[in-house]
């Protein structure tokens, strides 16, 4: 067996994900299943992601997630089992496929008014227009907040990623004010609904709640941070990776645009391929044999659910988007902490695909320069996604 000091060495901030995510994903892999990047590990290949995500015990959340610095506990993400198990129960319900689609029509009204206003310009940034909008206003709807706070929303989400992004440098003051002002705007609104609750809305449902003990304030709290940290930016770069992709092949976009009923498999595979989320950390609890290898307790192994989706050993041609199965992939993570919000997600992308080609069935990349992602970050988003389009 190899100890953890002969592993094979890799940067992942200096890794070509900007200009050439498959050059990027092959590199690491290449670099073997278990990589030293600093002080870390990286885990790449599908068999060893699964593993240590499936096992809590060895593997922690909660230790992994403290260097965020979040002031309010990180509901679910940042909680191992047992107790994590409690929020889910909690929780599950009010994401359930049923209960998104009951959402469904007021959603996709305002994903159509969006595409609306795209198409009657002739010509969009995906980001800017669709993809960073929708997402903000998805969580105002689902919480019962006005709609009005959109733009606020998305700046106070900018600042809590730049707050809580570990390769950044000390927030500045302007961020940390920012991020206050999320805090209290939450905290204000969970107090209104603690005295007079009487919406239908996520947010007065959890507090009414009473399954399991129900969740405390500061518990909410934490959650609705995460939902601003994990289901913002990650629906945002899903948006700008499917059209982007649909832009530049024109006959996958053809075939969508004829037959709505392809869209929920392209969904699938594209976040196969270009999952948003490339990794997320995990503490050992002790030393763990994993792809080989001991790795000693108390290590941050990153889990590569990007690497786990592309490994050749699991899927066939895993550099392409396919359009006739529905592989199981890793894009919403696997085991406890799968993401809670993969229905909603597929809803919101679903919408957005359907109100769009219903619009606007042709279009192409504008200028000559691929759409590039950020490097290093969190979650791999598009900068920009320039489009000629002719409505139909
Ligand atoms: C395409 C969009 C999305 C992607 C690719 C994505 C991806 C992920 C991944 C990979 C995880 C697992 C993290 C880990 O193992 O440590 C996760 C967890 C989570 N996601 Fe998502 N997510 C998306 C959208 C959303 C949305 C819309 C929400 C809003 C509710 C959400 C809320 C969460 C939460 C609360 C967790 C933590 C679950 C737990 O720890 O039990 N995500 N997501």
């Amino acid at each position: 067996m190899t100890e953890l000091g002969v592993t094979a060495t890799t940067n992942i901030n200096d890794l070509p994900f900007r200009e050439n995510r498959t050059r990027a994903w092959r590199e690491l892999r290449e670099a073997g299943e278990a990589v030293r990047s600093g002080e870390e590990i990286v885990l790449t290949s599908a068999e060893a992601v699964e593993f240590a995500a499936k096992r809590p015990d060895l593997f922690s959340s909660a230790r992994a997630f403290d260097r965020l610095g979040s002031p309010v506990p990180l509901v679910p993400i940042a909680i191992d089992p047992p107790e994590h198990t409690r929020f889910r129960r909690i929780l599950d319900p009010f994401f359930s496929p049923k209960k998104m689609a009951e959402r469904e029509p007021e959603l996709r009204r305002q994903a159509a008014e969006l595409i609306d206003a795209i198409a009657a310009k002739g010509e969009c940034d995906v980001v800017p227009d669709l993809a960073v909008p929708f997402p903000s206003q998805v969580f105002l709807t689902l919480f019962g907040l006005p709609l009005a706070d959109r733009d606020r929303l998305v700046q106070w989400k900018d600042s809590i990623l730049e707050f809580t992004d570990p390769s950044s440098a000390e927030p500045t003051p302007e961020v940390m004010a920012l991020a206050l002002e999320l805090f209290t705007y939450l905290t204000e609104h969970i107090a209104e609904r603690r005295s007079s609750a009487t919406g239908s809305d996520m947010l007065t449902q959890l507090i009414q709640n009473r399954e399991d003990g129900g969740m405390s304030d500061n518990e909410i709290l934490g959650l609705c941070f995460l939902f601003v940290l994990a289901g913002l930016d990650t629906v945002t770069a899903a948006v700008g990776f499917a059209l982007a992709k649909l832009a530049g092949d024109a006959d996958l976009r053809r075939q969508i645009a004829n037959d709505f009923s392809l869209i929920p498999a392209f969904v699938e595979d594209l976040l196969r391929v270009e999952g948003p989320v490339p990794f997320t950390p995990r503490v050992t609890t002790e030393d763990v044999e994993v792809a080989g290898r001991i790795v000693p307790k108390d290590t941050t192994v990153m889990l590569s659910y990007g690497g786990a989706d592309r490994d050749p050993l699991r899927y066939p041609d895993p550099d392409e988007v396919h359009i006739d199965g529905k592989p199981v992939h890793f894009a919403f993570g696997r085991g406890p902490h799968r993401c809670l919000g993969s229905h909603l997600a597929r809803l919101e992308l679903r919408l957005i695909l359907e109100e769009w080609h219903a619009r606007i069935p042709e279009y192409s990349l504008a200028g000559d320069k691929e759409p590039c992602v950020h490097w290093p970050t969190g979650t791999l988003t598009l900068e920009s996604v320039p489009l000629n389009i002719k409505p139909g």
